[in-house]
C-alpha cells in the first residue's frame, strides 16, 4: 500500500475554509504538507481559524500548491477550474491512515480521508472526495468530482458517475453503475444500476427525480 503523498513537504493552500476544508487541512499536515492557509471566496461563514485565512493577493500564494476542499461537488469543480486558470498546481491529499493500493489510480485534487480504503485497480477521477472510512473496492471507477461520504462502500467493479454523491453509510453492490449527478441517500443500498440525475433512497434504493 502507498499513500500517494509527496516525499517532500508541499506548501499547500486549502481552497475552502468550511468544515470539509478544515478536515482536509488536518490530513494535509499529518501527511507531511506545510499548510500555508485557507482561501475562500466567501467573506463570512468560514470555519477555519481566522488567522489562517488568506486573501487572494497574499504573497504566500506564489509557488504554493492547492487542493479544492469544498464538499459540494459543483462548487468544488468550479474552484478547481479557478485554480487551474490561475496557473496553480493542484495536488491530492491522502490521510496517513488511508490504505491506497499501489495498483489504484488517483486523479488530481483528490482527498482521501482517515481509514478510507482504495483497493487494487480502482480508478478515481479528478477532484473526488473519498471521505472518512469509505471503501472503494477493487476495479471500481469514480467519475470526476464524485463524493463518497463517510462510511460509504462501493463493491468491486462498481462505477459512480461524475458529480455523484454517495451519502453517509450508503452501499453500492458489486459491478453496478450509478450515473452522473445522482445523490445516493444516506444508508441506501443500491441493488441495481441507475441512470443519471436521480435521487436514490432506501433499501433497496428506489429512484426519484431530483
Ligand atoms: C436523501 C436526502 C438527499 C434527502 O434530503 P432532503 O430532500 O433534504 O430530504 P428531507 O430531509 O426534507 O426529508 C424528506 C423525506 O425523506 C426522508 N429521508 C431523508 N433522507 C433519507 C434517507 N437517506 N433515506 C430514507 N429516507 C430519507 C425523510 O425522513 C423525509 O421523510 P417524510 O417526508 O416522510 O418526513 C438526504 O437526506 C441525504 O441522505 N443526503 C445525504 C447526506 C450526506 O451523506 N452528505 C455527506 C456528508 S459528508
Amino acid at each position: 500500500m502507498s499513500t500517494n503523498n509527496p516525499p517532500n513537504p508541499t506548501r499547500l493552500v486549502v481552497y475552502g475554509a468550511g468544515g470539509h476544508g478544515t478536515v482536509v487541512a488536518d490530513a494535509a499536515v499529518l501527511s507531511g504538507h506545510a499548510l500555508v492557509g485557507f482561501l475562500d471566496d466567501r467573506e463570512q461563514a468560514t470555519l477555519a481559524p481566522s488567522e489562517q485565512l488568506l486573501s487572494q493577493n497574499d504573497p504566500r500564494l506564489a509557488g504554493a500548491a492547492f487542493i479544492p476542499a469544498i464538499g459540494d461537488n459543483d462548487a468544488r469543480a468550479a474552484v478547481m477550474q479557478k485554480i487551474e486558470q490561475l496557473g496553480g498546481e493542484v495536488v491530492s491529499v491522502v490521510h496517513p491512515t488511508a490504505a491506497i493500493s499501489p495498483h489504484a489510480t488517483l486523479g488530481h485534487g483528490v482527498y482521501v480521508g482517515p481509514q478510507a480504503v482504495v483497493n487494487a485497480h480502482a480508478t478515481v477521477g479528478d477532484g473526488v472526495i473519498i471521505n472518512s472510512a469509505a471503501i472503494v473496492e477493487h476495479h471500481c471507477t469514480l467519475g470526476d468530482f464524485a463524493h463518497l461520504a463517510p462510511g460509504a462502500v462501493l463493491g468491486g467493479g462498481a462505477t459512480i458517475g461524475d458529480h455523484t454523491l454517495v451519502g453517509l453509510g450508503a452501499k453500492v453492490l458489486p459491478r453496478l453503475q450509478v450515473g452522473a449527478r445522482c445523490v445516493v441517500g444516506s444508508g441506501a443500498v443500491v441493488t441495481r444500476s441507475f441512470d443519471h440525475g436521480l435521487l436514490l433512497i432506501g433499501v433497496p434504493a428506489i429512484a426519484q427525480r431530483t
